[in-house]
C-alpha cells in the first residue's frame, strides 16, 4: 500500500563537479536494476539543482530540495520559492529539518507555512520531526513529536496522502553514529500513524508514508525497514557516497 522511499539528503555538501562523478557511479549502478517497488531521489544543494535536473531527466530518480519559501515570488532575500522548484521538477521538498530549526531559528508556524505552500504549488512536503536528546530522557518525546506534527500540518485540513510524507529524525541521531534501534523507530512511527488517524481518518492515515532519519547506513537499513511502520528512510552522510546510498536503496 506504501511504495518505500529512499532519500539522500546531501545537506551542505557536493560541489556540482563532484555531483558530476558521483551520479556517473550512482546512475551506473542503479539503472543496471528494475526498482518498481520503490522511489529513490536525492536532494542536492540549490546550487546544483539545475544540473542535477538535467542529469536525472531520463532516469526514475526523484530530485528533491532541502527548503522552500511559501509564496511564490516577493521580497524574500535568500529563499527559493515552490514555484522555481517545480520549474526544474523537483517533486519532494524537505521541510522544518533538525538543522533548520535548531541552527536557523525555523519554529512551528513558519515549518506550517512552508509546508502550506508546498503542498499547495504541487510539491509533496516532507515534514521533518524529532525530539533532542534532553527530551527524550526527560520523557517527552511523544510531547515534542505530537506539537510539531500537529502544528506542522495545521494548514492542510483536506489531504491527498501520497502527497505528503512524515519523516521521524531524532536529533541525537542525526550524525552522531548512533541510530535509533528499530523498536525505539518503530514505536515513535506508529504513535505518529495514530496522530495522523486523527487528524484525518484511519484510511488516509495508512497511505502516508513514515520515514526514519537519522545515521542510517547500509548495515542498519535492512532491520530498520523490516519495521511496519517504518516506510522509508532519510539519509544524510551515508548519502554522500554513491556506493553506501546504492545499497541502503536496493535492499531488499
Ligand atoms: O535528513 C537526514 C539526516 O538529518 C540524517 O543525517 O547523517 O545522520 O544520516 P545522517
Amino acid at each position: 500500500m506504501r511504495k518505500a522511499l529512499f532519500l539522500g539528503n546531501w545537506k551542505m555538501h557536493h560541489t556540482i563537479l563532484e555531483t558530476k562523478s558521483y551520479f556517473e557511479k550512482f546512475l551506473r549502478l542503479l539503472l543496471k536494476h528494475n526498482f518498481s517497488d520503490r522511489t529513490v531521489g536525492i536532494a542536492p544543494p540549490f546550487t546544483s539543482l539545475f544540473y542535477v535536473h538535467s542529469l536525472l531527466k531520463e532516469t526514475p530518480v526523484k530530485l528533491c530540495a532541502q527548503n522552500a519559501h511559501f509564496e511564490e515570488k516577493g521580497p524574500f532575500t535568500g529563499e527559493i520559492s515552490p514555484l522555481m522548484l517545480k520549474e526544474l521538477e523537483v517533486e519532494y521538498v524537505i521541510l522544518g529539518h533538525s538543522e533548520r530549526r535548531h541552527l536557523f531559528g525555523e519554529g512551528d508556524e513558519l515549518i506550517q507555512r512552508r509546508v502550506e505552500g508546498v503542498y499547495r504549488a504541487g510539491l509533496v512536503p516532507i515534514l521533518c520531526v524529532g525530539e533532542t536528546l534532553n527530551e527524550r530522557k526527560e520523557g517527552k518525546t511523544f510531547e515534542r513529536v505530537e506539537t510539531q506534527l500537529k502544528k506542522g500540518l495545521a494548514g492542510l485540513k483536506e489531504i491527498n496522502p501520497e502527497r505528503i510524507v512524515i519523516a521521524y529524525e531524532p536529533v541525537w541521531a542525526i550524525g552522531t553514529g548512533v541510530n535509533a534501534t528499530p523498536s525505539q523507530a518503530e514505536e515513535v512511527h506508529n504513535f505518529i500513524r495514530g496522530l495522523l488517524e486523527e487528524l484525518y481518518d484511519e484510511e488516509r492515515a495508512k497511505r502516508i508514508r513514515i520515514l526514519y532519519g537519522g545515521s542510517v547506513t547500509p548495515e542498519n537499513v535492512n532491520e530498520l525497514m523490516r519495521e511496519p511502520n517504518i516506510d522509508g528512510v532519510l539519509v544524510g552522510g551515508a548519502s554522500l557516497d554513491p556506493e553506501k546510498f546504492f545499497k541502503i536503496c536496493s535492499i531488499n
